[in-house]
């Protein structure tokens, strides 16, 4: 189970809910890979994730747009790589079936999604929204 910390918020209330929703999801879905339900739990999560990357990555693509986020291109093409994987997972699923193999990936794609992408990449982007405040305030 992981939990939320403050120091995850990148300051902006709209993408800061959606990530909590993200993270809520995750552990469901960890809880059920570590009591043997992940082959059940995948298809639900995937759908989740397929809704739910159309909302968040919106909302944060048209944010970065508005501050002029330097990094705007890297961070959209991130967001389509994720995006991919998952339609990936959902196309392998479909011809294939569900396998061990395809809870593992998941697992690990959402992992790093956590690690290396929102606390880390979207964090820039409150990053940003910060020092641009602080520009306008001197
Ligand atoms: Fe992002």
């Amino acid at each position: 189970m992981i939990e939320w910390k403050e120091t995850y918020d990148i300051g902006v209330e709209k993408i800061d809910c959606q990530h909590r929703q993200l993270l809520v999801k995750l552990n469901e879905f960890f809880d059920a890979c570590t009591n043997q339900q992940g082959k059940e739990k995948i298809e639900e999560t995937l759908k989740f994730l397929k809704d739910y990357t159309i909302e968040h990555f919106g909302s944060e693509e048209a944010l970065m747009e508005e501050i002029d986020f330097p990094e705007l291109a890297e961070h959209r093409k991130t967001h389509a790589e994720f995006v991919q994987t998952v339609l990936d997972l959902e196309e392998s699923i479909k011809t294939k079936g569900v396998s061990v193999l395809s809870t593992i990936k998941l697992n690990r794609t959402l992992t790093d999604w956590l690690i290396n992408h929102i606390h880390k990449c979207d964090m820039l982007i409150g990053e940003c929204i910060s020092s641009r405040k602080g520009n306008e305030a001197v």
